[in-house]
């Protein structure tokens, strides 16, 4: 049927189905800032304004649109000069969006946006919470919402005419705030509580981004490293601009849908596509008879792959609901839709694997029994076993030996989701060579390329994977998880593929973060030595053994080593880490940021806690008087490296202390921790308070295995081309990268103009994963970046000496030039700019290409180290657990662009509350999920949230030109166990004393209550 439409003020007509969504109807139509995320209304990505109010538009038919206003973000802004046509500009929110930082992935921003705007036209002047509720229907898994809400705040104040626009950067779009940022400080010095910006007075809020840069040692001074730069991309993300996979239509495209396994495990005996082949508007079904059976691993990691080979596109035997059966491609979604239902299935059921310690029991069945299956290290398939990990540091029995009291509990950690905004999305076709095209949201593009290759019959050369924007990944991007299907598509019909999760899919066929049971032995002298550490972990890989090993020997190598005891111990630690990492008819799990450092962490510092309550020391001291600290060891670096040779590491910078000291004064220790009177909640006999904190460590990198490279090329203007295989999966990681090249090259960060990433022209880079990319990739920018300025200086010294040359003055030797401001200069002050030196080399003068390429690889992998804070409020009536305030004070070396690593703390710590307090993946007895939507898998909202601070405690870690360790990931270690912990300070004060011990998280009302009411004799369990 006809309808008409009013979008942004203009009247259209269009041909729509009765039931398409307006959210097709919009994107059929172009307005690509509409996003996809979910599928019954939980996510808000796809939301315009339906009269001036936000509606999400994936819920409302296009039919029923007819007669109303459409607002999208289309219509909101634009970049203000356009060639010889200028503008009206961005709308203030954009702007507000942009200076703040409030833009990570960007795939929510167009939703957040609008729902800002239909805010501020009800409400000029709106306060923290009602911003917050107006934002409380689009969810962000980036930001942690301090940003959006500081920057919708901001814009309402700007609007109102009580702040400017704040001051103009250089390249023309205001930043405001910038002297938020700096860092005035000694090292050492006692912080005082962070200055306003000079400029328009940011308006006071609750969670306002508080970061705070503590430098402990100098970096020297630096032009554009340090500095608070807008992201790159962020300009085009506010505008909704179609940036991402699934915002690109091609001519003839098909729709990918698979049919998923009804069965945790099966035979598939009978499969019958004939009807679903037969139904018109179907291009192709495949089943495990019409491909290729190619044993290959998903997880996207280096050459070999350190893992079993155990996974096929489609195999006649199904290992978990939600594998997969069939691939279908139809001319819509409805009708392959449609054709899965008319692919005849008969199933023969196996029985299950369900609980790890019985999957490794003998006579249990056995989940690969495929003789293509490869083994990696220990992988035994005939025990189910998809790695195994021995580990022992010194002798740890003596150790035991040698201590004064020993400590054992069991904890257990859940299973849990990446839960991007933007679902896993593919794109492929043939191009006019015959070559394999594949767009895709993907943290790995050149390991999709090789990994690939023989599964799809295609030499590595014939195929080209291009990476556009990503909205999240978290790690769940790092899993060559959907491209074969629209790959194997492609092939079978000749035709373009899109291949988009829904969210059900995200939940039951998706990877996930690998649930554990976790055995802590510890032993400890009277004076709080620690003798002797062991960790004994039972890990769920579920149907295959991507990730495995490497996960789960995370888990033991980044957060063991935390604690190595003192004394004689310091230099001799006795640590065990003992590992089986098994194979279950649960949904594989995978990475997911952290990598399996948080399932370490809940474990260790839960039991930390523990041994320092029962012996009576300070949590923190005895914590610190344990810690690893620098010029050690890294206690795993002889022992273990992801099944590749260990070497030794000591660690050059460790800012573990001075993090705590700040964490400690932020959330106000020493005035809540053993203060009876704090506690309590005046008026409230139910409420308890408490506080609680963590020490965490991560690694930067793997060593002698992650390479990133880069190429960097001179244009006419003086501006250069960065092109980079690094994944900005919306970290900011494409704008850390341009500021290290321009602080090299000598100009601002605009006039780097970053591409990431193509197989085909950019050059290699391993991808973004292991909290690499600033370190690993900036390494190779730098040196790319120095190559070019070499180059640059020697040219620039010739034009000068030319022009010199009258004078008599002796020549100047290209050492001897500057590069600073978009110039060449001499020491006496004599330049050319860029422009000049480009124009020279392109035009004029020996001509040849200004260009460089590098690459870097890292002998060590330097550990970011932090102390994590909570303060909650404690319902012990009901077990309700209010998470108040969180402080991560961390040391990750020099901080490149303190907006976008803050926003990594923020949204990191965000992420990991959801871990601490309500997220959790169950199945029953059958193997089914019971979490399959955003509704019933709860991740925060912008009215949740508590109070989030983050302090940058920067030391400058010398094995990287600028002094950079990881920040992405440790955010996601430390949260649980400080909530954990607090939960337990503020348990200690209900009326018995005795406290609740909650060993499994997520620490849930139900875990809590029923922790309350058990007997008295178990209290301490
Ligand atoms: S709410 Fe519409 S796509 Fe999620
Ligand atoms: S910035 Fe909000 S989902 Fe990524």
């Amino acid at each position: 049927m006809k309808i008409s439409l009013n979008i942004n003020g203009t009247m259209q007509e269009v041909s729509v189905a009765a039931g398409d969504s307006l959210l097709k109807v919009l994107r059929g139509l172009g307005y690509y800032g509409a996003k996809h995320g979910c599928d019954h209304g939980e996510c808000g990505a796809c939301a315009v304004l339906l009269d001036g109010k936000p509606v999400n538009s994936c819920l409302l038919l296009a039919a029923q649109a007819e007669g109303h206003s459409i607002q999208t973000i289309e219509a909101m802004g634009e970049h203000p000069e356009q060639g010889w046509k200028t503008t009206d500009g961005l709308h203030v929110l954009q702007q507000a969006f942009i200076e703040s930082g409030a833009i990570q992935c960007g795939y929510c921003t167009p939703a957040q946006l609008l729902a800002a705007k239909a805010l501020l036209e009800r409400n000029p002047d709106p306060t923290e919470e009602e911003v917050r509720q107006a934002l409380s229907g689009v969810l962000c898994r980036c930001t942690g919402y301090a940003k959006p809400v500081q920057a919708v705040l901001h814009a309402a104040a700007v609007l109102a005419g009580r702040a400017s626009a704040g001051p103009a950067s250089e390249g023309g779009i205001p930043v405001s705030g910038a002297g938020f940022w700096g860092s005035d400080q000694a090292p050492g010095d006692e912080i005082a509580e962070p200055e306003m910006p000079s400029g328009p007075a940011l308006p006071a809020v609750q969670t306002r981004p508080k970061a705070r840069v503590v430098a402990t040692q100098s970096s020297g001074a630096l032009q554009r490293v340090g500095k608070p730069e807008i992201k790159v991309d962020a300009v085009k993300l506010a505008q909704g601009k179609p940036a991402f996979t699934a915002d690109l239509e091609l001519r003839g495209m098909l729709y990918a849908k698979v049919l998923h396994s009804p069965h945790a495990h099966a035979n598939i005996r009978h499969i019958d596509a004939s009807r679903a082949r037969a139904l018109p508007g179907v291009a192709a079904v495949l089943t495990w008879q019409d491909i290729p059976r190619v044993a290959y691993s998903t997880a996207g990691q280096s050459d070999p792959i350190p893992g079993p080979l155990d996974t096929f596109s489609l195999d006649h035997k199904v290992r978990f609901v939600g594998d997969r059966v069939a691939f279908v491609a139809a001319e819509t979604e409805e009708i392959a839709e449609q054709a899965l239902k008319l692919i005849d299935v008969e199933y023969e059921q196996l029985p299950l694997l369900l609980d790890p310690s019985q999957a490794m029991q003998p006579g249990a069945p056995r989940l690969h029994d495929e003789p293509e299956f490869v083994n990696f290290a220990d992988s035994d398939p005939s025990r189910n076993l998809a790695a195994e990990i021995r580990i022992d540091i010194g002798d740890v029995e003596k150790g035991f030996a040698e201590a004064d009291r020993i400590f054992e509990a069991e904890y257990e950690v859940p299973k849990v989701q990446q839960a991007h905004i933007e679902p896993h999305v593919a794109v492929t076709y043939w191009d006019e060579n015959d070559r394999l095209v594949i767009r895709t949201s993907t943290q790995v593009p050149f390991h999709i390329r090789r990994v690939l290759a023989p599964v799809l019959k295609l030499p590595v050369k014939r195929i080209r994977v291009i990476k556009p924007r990503i909205g999240g990944g978290f790690g769940g991007k790092q899993e060559i998880l959907i491209e074969d299907v629209a790959a194997h598509l492609t092939i079978a019909t000749g035709r373009p593929v899109i291949y988009e999760y829904s969210r059900e899919e995200e939940f039951t066929a998706a990877r996930s973060r690998h649930p554990m049971r976790v055995r802590m032995k510890t032993g400890v002298k009277m004076d709080g030595t620690i003798t002797a550490n062991s960790m004994e972990a039972l890990s769920d890989t579920g149907a295959y053994g991507c990730h495995a090993l490497t996960v789960t020997g995370n888990t033991g190598h980044k957060a063991m080593a935390l604690y190595v005891g003192d004394g004689p111990y310091r230099k001799n630690p006795n640590i065990r880490f003992y590992a089986d990492v098994v194979y279950t008819n649960h949904p594989p799990a995978g990475a997911y940021r952290g990598y399996g450092v948080p399932q370490g962490y809940w474990p260790l510092e839960r039991h930390m806690e523990k041994i320092a309550r029962a012996m009576g020391f300070d949590p923190l001291e005895f914590r610190l008087k344990n810690a690893l600290r620098a010029g050690e060891l890294h206690p795993f670096s002889t022992a273990w490296s992801e099944g590749r040779e260990p070497r030794p590491e000591t660690i050059q910078t460790c800012g573990l202390e001075e993090c705590v000291r700040q964490g400690k004064a932020a959330i106000g220790w020493d005035q809540k921790y053993d203060q009876v009177a704090w506690h309590d909640v005046p008026g409230k006999p139910h409420l308890r308070k408490g506080v609680g904190v963590a020490m965490v460590m991560q690694g930067t990198a793997i060593p002698y295995l992650d390479m990133g490279a880069a190429s960097i090329k001179m244009n006419d203007d003086g501006s250069f081309n960065l092109l980079i295989g690094a994944t900005d999966l919306g970290t900011g990681s494409d704008t850390v990268l341009a500021q290290m090249a321009a602080e090299v090259l000598g100009v601002r960060v605009e006039d780097v103009v970053v591409y990431s990433s193509d197989t085909d022209f950019t050059p290699f880079d391993k991808g973004a994963y292991a909290s690499s990319t600033t370190y690993i990739s900036g390494g190779a920018v730098t040196r790319a970046a120095q190559k070019a300025a070499e180059q640059i200086r020697q040219r620039a010294a010739n034009m000068l000496n030319e022009r010199l040359k009258a004078s008599g003055a002796q020549p100047l030797s290209a050492d001897l030039i500057h590069l600073a401001d978009g110039r060449a200069s001499a020491p006496g002050g004599e330049f050319v700019t860029l422009a000049e030196v480009a124009y020279n080399a392109l035009h004029h003068e020996n001509q040849e290409q200004i260009m460089a390429v590098a690459s870097y690889m890292s002998p060590v992998s330097p550990p970011p180290f932090a102390a994590q804070f909570a303060e909650v409020t404690l319902d012990i009536e009901t077990g309700q657990v209010k998470v108040d305030k969180l402080v991560m004070a961390v040391d990750s070396g020099v901080i490149v662009n303190p907006l976008t690593a803050s926003g990594q703390i923020e949204g990191g710590m965000t992420q990991a509350l959801g871990y601490a307090v309500c997220e959790e993946m169950v199945y029953d007895e059958q193997g089914q999920p019971r979490e399959r939507d955003l509704r019933d898998y709860h991740i925060f909202l912008a009215h949740e949230m508590p109070e989030l601070e983050t302090i940058f405690v920067e030391t400058y870690e010398p094995s990287h030109p600028f002094g950079v360790k990881a920040v992405a990931e440790i955010p996601m270690d430390g949260v649980a166990p400080a909530v954990g912990n607090a939960v337990l300070d503020a348990s200690l004060y209900a009326p018995d004393g005795l406290g609740v011990h909650i060993n499994e998280n997520p620490v849930t009302p139900e875990k809590v209550w029923r922790a309350f009411m058990r007997p008295a004799d178990q209290a301490s369990a």
